[in-house]
């Protein structure tokens, strides 16, 4: 199917925009590996970290094939910024849940709704050619971080009560995460899609403790 310019330049403004997530996934990978002393948590995040490395390289193929004389202003980058300053902040701190918090089960949990809801929309648009087979390793990777984010969190609490300062950052992570898939929200418009329901998808995936923001 023939992509009009315009249509180009939205897709690789989304790219754009999905490319500075897995930079900071890339980032906060790596890292962790320092942060955790078993060898199974170290070998996983060295994995990951390689994935989000190829993701990179995907999105940056995909923008420079789509718009070879690069792209106009894509939005979010501020809103992703922040959210990177957060997450710094606690890998700085050397705090371990956090990192998983803000990134594996936040982050990514986001994350993953958003790039099954783009790659299904590119079924939907008959562009499902484009890169089939890329699209559905990256939905089985990212699954797994989410996933493996979910169970190492639990293990470091045993059972334990989750600390206050957690439970109220997680709203901090929250209110930012929000911020961030409105304000993209025109890119989502191509897909006919809204932020909302991106949230309201993800909301279903967290654990019971961390409450929507909004009452
Ligand atoms: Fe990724
Ligand atoms: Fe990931």
């Amino acid at each position: 199917m023939f992509l009009a310019l315009n249509e180009r330049q939205h897709i690789a403004r989304l790219f754009d925009f999905l490319l500075e997530g897995e930079l900071l996934a890339y980032d906060c990978a790596s890292k962790q590996v320092d942060l955790f002393n078993d060898k199974q948590t170290k070998k996983f995040l060295n994995n990951q970290a390689r994935q989000e490395k190829f993701h990179c390289k995907v999105f940056k193929s995909g923008i420079g094939i789509l718009t070879p004389r690069g792209i106009s202003n894509t939005p979010g980058k501020k809103e992703m910024q922040q959210y990177r300053t957060l997450i710094t902040e606690a890998l700085e701190r050397g705090d371990k849940a956090e990192s998983l918090l803000g990134m594996q089960i936040m982050l990514e949990g986001l994350g993953d709704v958003a790039v099954k809801h783009i790659s299904a929309g590119f079924e939907y648009r008959q562009l499902g050619y484009l890169c089939q087979r890329v699209r559905h390793l990256i939905l089985g990777q990212e699954d797994a971080h989410h996933a493996f984010g979910l169970n190492r969190f639990e293990q470091l609490f045993n059972d334990q009560p989750i600390p206050d300062y957690l439970i109220s950052r997680s709203q901090d992570y929250l209110e930012l995460l929000e911020q961030l898939i409105f304000s993209v929200s025109e890119l989502f418009d191509y897909f006919d899609e809204q932020s909302s329901q991106y949230m309201d998808e993800f909301y279903l995936d967290l654990p019971d403790w961390i409450y929507p923001i909004r009452s």
